[in-house]
């Protein structure tokens, strides 16, 4: 069972998507294991502060190095072996192949979600892979420590079922279909299914796809 360790402020972010569809059953079939850290609980003092002022002035607050630290070290020793991922705007593009060389390899996974203007850079020592979902900036690395995951999870052996194990090719590609496609009705509102389609000639239909890939 892989285990998914995530260091958050925001644990309840993440309940709607852990806990729905195709990630909550790869938990429920113990394909895959979650374990959210508070990092609240690493803060500091009485208040339990998280966050502090950037040297050299700047607006806004940065997550302090102490708490990020202490809820790694506490992640790793639930699981030793497991890599540290950092989503951050000015990290590696995350791309399929960073998908499918976590889904395969063997050892655990902990996400860390940065929060407000960003994080004191010196927690990057304890980091194995920084990684950027895309050219925008959110307002925290909750959503894409989430679309990691969830790329990460469906292409675990067994989570979307079927056919799907470590050799098929959505394994490989990890990708839907390539092509536009129908379901019933044939007709709907004047827009009909393409008749090839509905002809039942497989080599047409290879070929009608093929032309219409994306
Ligand atoms: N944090 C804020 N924006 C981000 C992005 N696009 N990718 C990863 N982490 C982020």
């Amino acid at each position: 069972m892989r285990k998914i360790q995530i260091v958050t402020l925001f644990p309840e972010m993440f309940k709607g998507v852990l806990e729905s569809s195709m990630l909550f059953k790869a938990a429920k079939n113990e394909i895959v294991s979650y374990e959210i850290i508070n990092l609240r609980k690493f803060g500091k003092g009485l208040r339990k502060r998280v966050d502090d002022t950037p040297y050299g002035g700047g607006d806004g607050m940065l997550l302090m190095v102490e708490p990020l630290v202490k809820a790694i070290e506490l992640a790793k020793a639930n699981d030793p072996s497991a890599v540290v991922i950092l989503p951050t705007p000015r990290g590696e593009d995350f791309k399929q192949a960073a998908a499918n060389a976590l889904a395969q390899a063997d050892h655990g996974l902990i996400l860390l979600s940065p929060r407000y203007e960003g994080y004191d850079e010196r927690v990057t020592n304890w980091v194995d892979y920084q990684y950027c979902i895309g050219p925008y900036v959110l307002t925290g690395g909750e959503l894409p420590a989430m679309v990691m995951i969830d790329a990460i999870v469906r292409l675990l052996p067994g989570v979307l079922g079927g056919a799907n194990s470590a050799s098929d090719e959505s394994f490989q590609g990890g990708d839907e279909a390539e092509y536009p496609q129908y379901t019933r009705p044939d007709e709907f509102r004047g827009l009909p299914v393409p008749p090839v389609l509905l002809s039942g000639n497989h080599r047409q239909i290879a070929e009608w796809r093929a032309k219409h890939k994306r």
